[in-house]
C-alpha cells in the first residue's frame, strides 16, 4: 500500500475477508435460535428487508470511512474530521470490539470442544446430548482450556498479517466452509420429516413478532454482518483505493445472508426430523445437532465437517475483531504487532474467563438481570453496534461531504456507478438509516 501499511493484495482477497468477518457464529449458532424463538419464517423476512434496505447502505458508510482514512478504527473518524467530537467514537469500537470477542470465544471454545469430540468419535447418545452441552458450557476448567485455545489461534493467524495472514486463510477456508454447509443442507433437507421444518423456514408466523422481535432482527443483522463497531472500517481501510466497494460490500452482503438461510436449512428440517423444539434458546446448535448426527448412518463425519466449518466460520471473525483491537495497539499506542496481539487477546481471554464462568459457577452472579455472558451479548448486538451504526451513518450524512461519499463510492471516478444509485443510498444513510435504527431502538427498549 503506498502508505506502506499492510493491506490486502487485492479485491478478491478482500471479499473473503469480509465474508470471513461476516459469516460466523452469528449464522450459525444466533440466526438458527433467534428465529427459532420468534416465528421462523416471519423473522426471516424481516431479516432480509433490513439487510438490503438499512445494512448493505450503512455497511457501505463504514466501509467509506475507513477506506478513506486509511487508519485503524480508532482514529478513522478522528481523522476524517479533524478537531471534533466524533473522534471520540473511536473508543466506543475498541470497547465493543473486546465486549464482544469475549463472550464469542467462549462460543468459539464450545465450537472447538465439539469438534474435539466428534473427531475423537465422543459425541453423545440421543439421550445425553444436553448433558455434554452443559459439561461443555458449565464445567469450570474445560470451557476456559477450549476458549484459550481458540484465542491462540486467533492470534497466529492475526502475527502473520493482513497480506499473509487474514487474507491468505481466508481465501482457503472461506470457500471450504461453503461447499461444507452446502452438503450438510442437502443431507438434512433429505431426512425423513424435514418437511415439518422447512416449513417452518417458509410460512411466516406474524404472531410472534413484536417491537422485540424486531430489535432482535435488526441486532442480528447488525452483528452478522459485523456492521457498526468499526470492523468492516478496519478492514475497509486494508483496501486498495481501486477496488469497487460497492460490489464488494454487495456481495459481502449475499454470501452472509446466503450462509445464514443454508444454516436454517441444515438445522430446522433436522429438529423437526426430530421432533425436537425450535425454540431450544442458545443450546440448539449444540444439543439438537450431536443428536441428529448420532442416529443416521454417516452421522459420525457428518459431526466433524459440521463442527470444523462452525470452527472455521468462528475463527475467521474472531480474527477481524481481534483486528479492530491490534490495529489500534499498534497504530496508536506505537506498540509492535505482536505485543498488540498479544496484550488484545489477553484482555479478551480474561473477560471470557467471565463470560464462560456466568454459564457456571457465577450463573446467579447477575448485572441489571443479565448474566456476563447475555450482558456482553445483548448489550453489543441490541445496544451499543445499533448506537454505532447510528453514529456512522450520521456521519456520513451530515458531517462528510456528499461529493466524498460518492468519490469513494466510485473509487475516485475509476468505478461506474450510476447517479440513481448512489443517490438512493445517500438518501437512506442520512435519512432513513438514522430514523430507522433510532425507532426501533427505542421500541424495542422500552
Ligand atoms: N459477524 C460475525 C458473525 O456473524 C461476528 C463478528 C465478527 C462481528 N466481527 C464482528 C460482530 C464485528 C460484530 C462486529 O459471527
Amino acid at each position: 500500500m503506498s502508505n506502506g501499511r499492510d493491506g490486502f493484495a487485492g479485491s478478491m482477497g478482500a471479499l473473503m475477508a469480509l465474508v470471513g468477518s461476516a459469516v460466523g457464529l452469528g449464522n450459525l449458532w444466533r440466526f438458527p435460535y433467534l428465529m427459532g424463538n420468534n416465528g421462523g419464517a416471519a423473522f426471516i423476512i424481516i431479516y432480509i428487508a433490513f439487510v438490503i434496505l438499512l445494512c448493505v447502505p450503512i455497511m457501505l458508510a463504514e466501509f467509506s470511512i475507513g477506506r478513506r482514512s486509511q487508519i485503524n478504527a480508532f482514529s478513522a473518524m478522528r481523522s476524517l474530521a479533524p478537531g471534533s467530537k466524533w473522534g471520540l467514537i473511536g473508543v466506543l469500537f475498541v470497547l465493543v470490539a473486546v465486549l464482544i470477542l469475549s463472550f464469542y470465544s467462549v462460543v468459539g471454545g464450545w465450537t472447538m470442544d465439539y469438534l474435539f469430540q466428534s473427531i475423537t468419535f465422543n459425541l453423545p447418545e440421543q439421550t445425553k446430548a444436553a448433558d455434554t452441552f452443559s459439561l461443555c458450557t458449565s464445567s469450570t476448567f474445560r470451557p476456559l482450556i477450549f476458549t484459550s485455545v481458540f484465542v491462540i489461534l486467533s492470534s497466529i493467524i492475526l502475527i502473520a498479517g493482513v497480506k499473509d495472514g487474514i487474507e491468505k486463510v481466508a481465501k482457503i477456508m472461506m470457500p471450504l466452509l461453503f461447499v461444507i454447509i452446502i452438503a450438510l443442507a442437502i443431507k438434512s433437507s433429505l431426512l425423513p420429516g424435514a418437511s415439518k421444518g422447512l416449513s417452518f423456514l417458509l410460512r411466516p408466523d406474524f404472531s410472534a413478532v413484536n417491537a422485540q422481535t424486531i430489535l432482535a432482527a435488526l441486532g442480528q443483522a447488525f452483528f452478522s454482518l459485523s456492521i457498526g463497531m468499526g470492523a468492516i472500517m478496519t478492514y475497509g481501510s486494508y483496501v486498495r483505493r481501486s477496488a469497487n466497494i460497492l460490489s464488494i460490500t454487495t456481495a459481502t452482503a449475499l454470501a452472509d445472508t446466503l450462509f445464514a438461510l443454508l444454516a436454517g436449512l441444515v438445522i430446522m428440517p433436522a429438529v423437526f426430523a426430530f421432533g425436537m423444539s425450535a425454540s431450544e434458546g442458545p443450546g440448539l446448535l449444540f444439543i439438537v445437532l450431536p443428536e441428529v448426527f448420532s442416529v443416521f448412518t454417516g452421522g459420525g463425519l457428518f459431526a466433524i465437517l459440521f463442527f470444523f466449518a462452525v470452527f472455521l466460520a468462528a475463527i475467521s471473525s474472531a480474527f477481524s475483531l481481534l483486528e479492530v483491537i491490534v490495529a489500534y495497539l499498534s497504530e496508536e499506542l506505537k506498540i509492535s504487532r505482536r505485543l498488540s496481539i498479544f496484550i488484545a487477546s489477553s484482555v479478551c481471554l480474561f473477560l471470557a474467563v467471565l463470560c464462560s464462568l456466568s454459564q457456571g459457577a457465577l450463573s446467579e452472579f447477575k448485572i441489571l438481570g443479565f448474566t456476563f455472558f447475555d450482558l456482553f451479548d445483548t448489550l453489543t448486538a441490541n445496544l451499543l453496534m445499533p448506537i454505532g451504526a447510528l453514529l456512522m451513518v450520521v456521519f456520513v450524512g451530515w458531517k462528510m461531504r456528499k461529493p466524498d461519499f460518492v468519490d469513494e463510492i466510485t473509487s475516485a471516478g475509476k468505478v461506474r456507478v450510476k447517479p440513481i444509485i448512489y443517490n438512493t443510498i445517500y438518501f437512506i444513510i442520512k435519512y432513513i438509516a438514522p430514523l430507522a435504527i433510532i425507532t426501533i431502538m427505542i421500541c424495542g427498549w422500552l
